[in-house]
């Protein structure tokens, strides 16, 4: 099964522009530019939010290090923040199709969109305030707000996730 993504490449099409119509290239908005469609396979979009998931251990990792066992909280704020980009686009690696013989994705992410949407909102403004109490120093803040952001993983995977 493939499985059609959206892509963007304004950058692009805004170039083409400037060449096609001198001066009025600035009237061009990058929002009215016709997205570039690109062919997936399901499999391969499961493969690569799975590696997103792997990879934000890491982060989550980096955290811990940096608020339990006294670490320097910058990490902490590299980390949380790398962590609010993915849970930003982590609905759209969750397109129509993607539930593989391989994916651990319950039926609900996509019979309760809404819902899972949401989720992933609460994760994010959760990745941010790790990032906001760290950026001020605050390790004891920082740590609780870890706590309760590690709580919105849990908090969806029940509802999403295979056990
Ligand atoms: C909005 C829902 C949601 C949030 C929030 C979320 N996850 Fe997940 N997670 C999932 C779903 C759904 C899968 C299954 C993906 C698949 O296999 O297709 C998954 C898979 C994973 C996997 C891969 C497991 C495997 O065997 O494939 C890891 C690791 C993981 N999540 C860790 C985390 C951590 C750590 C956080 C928080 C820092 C987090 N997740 C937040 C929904 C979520």
């Amino acid at each position: 099964m493939t499985t059609r993504i959206i892509g963007l490449t304004a950058a692009g099409f805004v170039l083409a522009a400037t060449t096609a119509l001198g001066t009025r290239a600035q009237e061009v908005r990058s929002d009215e530019a016709p997205p570039t469609v690109v062919q997936m396979e399901a499999q391969q979009v499961v493969a690569a939010r799975r590696a997103a998931y792997f990879l934000s251990t890491q982060a989550v990792g980096q955290i811990k290090a940096a608020t339990e066992e006294g670490g320097d909280l910058k990490r902490a704020v590299a980390g949380a923040r790398m962590l609010a980009n993915w849970a930003k686009v982590l609905p759209t690696m969750f397109p129509d199709g993607t539930k593989t013989e391989g994916s651990r994705a319950l039926d609900t992410v996509w019979t309760d969109r809404a819902g899972f949407e949401t989720r992933a909102a609460a994760y994010q403004q959760a990745a941010l305030e790790v990032a906001r109490f760290a950026e001020e120093g605050n390790r004891e803040e920082t740590a609780k707000a870890f706590m309760a952001m590690a709580a919105t993983c849990h908090a969806c995977h029940e509802q999403y996730r295979k056990e």
